[in-house]
């Protein structure tokens, strides 16, 4: 026999009942933020590949090791987005979106593509839900942004309680360099602790170095100096600001002093969100952002401050314990032909039911009274419409109430609305 050719390792299928879980994550997301006045842009999934280099940063794992990059069929080098702001901010500037909303706030729902070491919570397609808001720099802006995200979380059912708040600032770029310098000249003095990977990085990015999981980096790290002491007055009363706004929102938060982010585009406040929830294991980081008030300009359109985050939905769900099966919707009715004659006669009868909004399903195979119940059962159908040579001929119906186990026969015009009652 021939063997299908496999899907792509690292990339799901998303099938039922999963995906009702998909759905219902999505739909709560789509709830808040529309709520919080985003609105939704779909970008492509395909982008020039200098948007990624000069956005995520050049050397960074992202673009270095990760990206899917490829010559189309005009010579152009393309990525697959690995991540959903670069595009975003393209989009932003290509439409010159500051001339219609000074303010804007966009979200996007979608697969990144990242060409990563797959396990659990670690996809080479994930998807991720973000929001990117443009043109404001406000302290408040950053704090509605994370209470945003938790009340998100919190409907998706992780409460508060079950998260954490990870918060840092990167202050300035120019405040960053001096702290760099300081971190190399620390780095150097224990060399000898660095991994091969580390020692690199000193070269490139030694600020990733804090983000190492190699127990000897660990150990040197706790040591090194704090990004925070090394910023000047503003970047840290901006910083203090942010956390009195999510005080008064009631938004619990750490200060993580180590915390820095994995893509080179922030700037001052950045967070993520980890929680211990469900069945993460260690890829317990369900959502990251922070600001990037210089990206918009580096790519060439108006020096316009920026924030944003972006929620892993994979990781989210595996977060969320309730099984999928619970959020999969049941059938509402179900049509049970005795015969060939009967499955004629139900058809158009169902038909106006499902016009009417009403889940239904009809058994097209024929079959014993018993077999179609016990397929009705199995959809958790919450009423069975039943008939056979007996109400063909009185224009009835026997309709099944499957909840209390009792059943009568009503003319077809009463089917609908006894329907509504019974879902009522
Ligand atoms: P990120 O931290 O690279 O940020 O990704 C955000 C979230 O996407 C992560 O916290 C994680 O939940 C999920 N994620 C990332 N990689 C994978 C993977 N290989 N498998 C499964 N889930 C993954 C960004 O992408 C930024 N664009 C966020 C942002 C928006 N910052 C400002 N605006």
């Amino acid at each position: 026999m021939a063997e299908v050719p496999p899907g792509v390792k690292g990339m799901n299928d998303i099938l039922p009942p999963e995906v009702s879980k998909w759905q219902f994550v999505e739909e709560k997301a789509r709830g808040v933020l529309e709520s919080f006045a985003f609105r939704e842009v779909r970008t492509p999934a395909l982008e020039y590949t200098p948007l990624f280099v000069r956005s995520v940063g050049e050397v960074t794992d992202v673009v270095e090791k990760q990206m899917y990059t490829f010559d189309d069929r005009d010579g152009r080098s393309v990525s697959l987005r690995p991540e959903g702001t670069a595009s975003a901010v393209r989009a932003y500037i290509e439409r010159a979106q500051w001339t219609r909303e000074p303010v804007t706030r966009w979200y996007y729902v979608g697969p990144m593509f990242r060409h990563e070491r797959a396990q659990r919570g670690r996809l080479r397609q994930f998807h991720q839900i973000g929001a990117e808001l443009f043109g404001v720099d406000a302290p408040s802006v950053d704090a509605e942004v994370i209470a945003m995200l938790v009340t998100m979380l919190g409907d998706m059912g992780l409460p508060a309680a079950a998260l954490e708040v990870n918060l840092n600032s990167l202050g300035e770029p120019e405040e960053r360099a001096a702290y760099r310098e300081a971190l190399v000249a620390f780095y150097r003095r224990h060399l000898e602790a660095l991994d091969e990977d580390s020692r690199r990085r000193l070269e490139t990015n030694p600020l990733r170095i804090l983000d190492s999981k190699t127990p000897e980096v660990v150990a040197l790290n706790a040591n090194a100096p704090i990004l925070l002491d090394t910023l000047g007055d503003g970047s840290r009363a901006r910083f203090d600001a942010v956390r009195k706004h999510l005080d008064a929102l009631g938004v619990r938060h750490n200060l993580h002093a180590r915390l820095v982010r994995g893509l080179d585009y922030y700037t001052a406040t950045i967070f993520e969100i980890t929680t211990a929830a469900g069945d993460l294991g260690a890829q317990n980081t369900i959502c990251g952002g922070g600001r990037y008030d210089r990206l918009v300009a580096a790519l060439g359109g108006p020096a316009t401050p920026a924030i944003g985050f972006a929620l892993g939905v994979e990781r989210t769900l595996l977060a969320i314990a309730e099984p999928a099966e619970n959020y999969e919707p049941a059938v509402s009715v179900f049509f049970v032909p005795m015969d060939a004659a009967a499955l004629a006669y139900l058809l158009p009868i169902c038909h106006r039911l499902r016009a009417a909004g009403i889940r239904c399903e009809i058994e097209h195979r024929g079959g014993s009274m018993k077999s179609q119940m016990k397929r009705a059962d199995k959809l958790r159908s919450r009423a069975a419409v039943i008939a056979g040579s007996n109400e063909l001929a009185s224009s009835t119906v026997t309709l099944k109430d499957l909840a209390q186990g009792t059943q009568t026969q009503i003319p077809v015009a009463d089917l609908e609305p006894k329907i509504h009652q019974l879902l009522d």
